[in-house]
């Protein structure tokens, strides 16, 4: 119970990976705000874990400023304050595999505004509202993907790769650290309606722990980074993912 009197934001929270971000803060103690575009999974998400401890959710779209400010005021609120932001949401389940040169341009735009843009506005919305409260801390959901050179969801990931490290500076200032995670392929819904069986296996048979990642392997990490055993790390991305991209 080490984030009892902690709230934390998870966007992205309705379903995947953020569920399991959501459910390990709200074991951890912390008051959870679920805040997805998703309003049906949303809210049977925040029923399912409604034992768990204080769980809400608020619907918002991560791309709109309006629609963030509104989130994060709400969150601040009915929960009084924020010490956690969690970046989790994305078009991830479901994206289009299409070439950047012959991409339609409406979808790529929308693409970088959830997947990119969308992390700076839930940040700029949460600033007031984290700012003096000693631990406060971001987390951004990228991806080994950033370094694959793999069309639009690479460009998007490195960009968010781009946006920790460069907030980490601006940031650090103002008593707020902001670290990533860059998950190998984990276990949800979305990896298997996005990537197809045998470009998994392949993928993971050339992994040095060769299986696939889960949520609860990617909350420890979120845990460790939002803790104040990391007190002194900003601007890391660090990678979960069994050894699916090594950098030097
Ligand atoms: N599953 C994997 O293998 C894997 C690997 C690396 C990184 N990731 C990243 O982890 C995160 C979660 O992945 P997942 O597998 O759980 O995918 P997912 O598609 O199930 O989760 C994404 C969530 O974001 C929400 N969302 C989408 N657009 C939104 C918007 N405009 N505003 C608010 N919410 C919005 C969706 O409704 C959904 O609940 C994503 O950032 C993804 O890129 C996933």
């Amino acid at each position: 119970m080490q984030f009892a009197n902690k709230v934390a934001i998870v966007t992205g929270g309705a379903q995947g990976i953020g569920y399991g971000y959501a459910e390990r803060l709200l074991e951890e103690g912390a008051a959870v705000a679920i805040v997805d575009i998703a309003e049906e999974k949303g809210k049977a998400a925040v029923e399912a874990l409604s034992a768990k401890g204080k769980v809400i959710f608020v619907r918002a779209d991560v791309s709109d400023e309006a629609s963030v400010k509104s989130m994060a005021d709400t969150v601040a609120a009915q929960l009084g304050g924020i010490d956690f932001l969690v970046n989790n949401a994305a078009l991830f389940g479901g994206m289009r595999i299409e070439g950047m040169l012959d991409m339609d341009l409406a979808y790529y735009h929308k693409f970088m505004a959830i997947n990119v843009h969308g992390s700076l506005l839930c940040i700029r919305a949460c600033l007031p509202h984290m700012m003096g409260r000693p631990g406060a801390a971001v987390v951004n959901q990228t991806s080994t993907a950033a370094w694959m050179n793999a069309g639009i969801y690479s460009v998007a990931k490195l960009a968010l790769n781009g946006l920790t490290t460069s907030l980490a500076r601006e940031l650090g200032p103002r008593g707020i650290r902001i670290n990533a995670i860059a998950p190998g392929p984990t276990k949800t819904e979305a990896l298997s309606t996005t990537v197809d069986d045998q470009t998994l296996n392949a993928m993971v048979g050339m992994m040095p722990i060769a299986r696939l990642g889960t949520p609860a392997d990617l909350a420890r990490g979120l845990v460790f980074l939002l803790s104040d055993e990391a007190s002194w790390i900003t601007g890391h991305i660090l990678n979960i993912d069994g050894g699916n991209f090594m950098r030097p």
